[in-house]
């Protein structure tokens, strides 16, 4: 099912994110309904609580090298720990709560993690490049962080100012 994802300023939004204690059919429909709403809005990434529920989970399905986001390229991460950061890098980002917003944002280049797949399986990756990145991001959604946060004051200032202006234009 596709469920409505909220965005920026909702304080939902700001929620830090608990664990997930039971890897049973409940979960399972969350992260397909996570799934169906990341496809239909074209994002690469998801974390729970950008559709309302405060639960240590996230999706990630980059394209691959012929630009097609494929499903069986959909990584499942519930439980996440950033283990090793290593090195800087830059990258254009954005975010399915910030619609129509991309601003460069400074992450760690590589990273080593661990978490569960929707069984409950225990794993451990190393991962750079984009996947890198998005997953450092959608892990700041289950502390309750935005990209926007990392920002500078003046690109902050500048964003709130056209967000304001933006929201306004809607109503
Ligand atoms: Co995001």
């Amino acid at each position: 099912m596709i469920r409505e994802i909220i965005t920026y300023p909702n304080k939902i939004l700001k929620q830090k994110s608990r664990d997930v204690t039971q890897f049973d059919a409940t979960l399972h429909t969350l992260l397909d309904d996570m799934y169906e709403t990341m496809m239909a809005k074209n994002g690469i990434g998801l974390a729970a609580i950008q559709i309302a529920e405060p639960l240590n989970a996230l999706i990630i399905n980059l394209p691959d090298e012929e630009d097609k986001q494929r499903k069986e390229n959909l990584v499942e991460v519930i439980n996440p720990k950033i283990l090793e950061m290593d090195g800087t890098t830059v990258y254009t980002e954005g975010c399915l709560s910030v619609p129509e917003y991309y601003e460069d944002v400074q992450r760690a280049e590589r990273i080593k993690v661990s978490f569960c797949d929707r069984h409950g399986n225990e794993k451990i990756y190393e991962y750079d490049g984009l996947m890198a990145i998005a997953f450092q991001h959608e892990c700041d959604h289950l502390k309750g962080e935005l990209f926007i946060e990392k920002l500078s004051y003046l690109k902050r200032k500048k964003f709130e100012k056209e967000w304001k202006k933006k929201l306004k234009g809607k109503k």
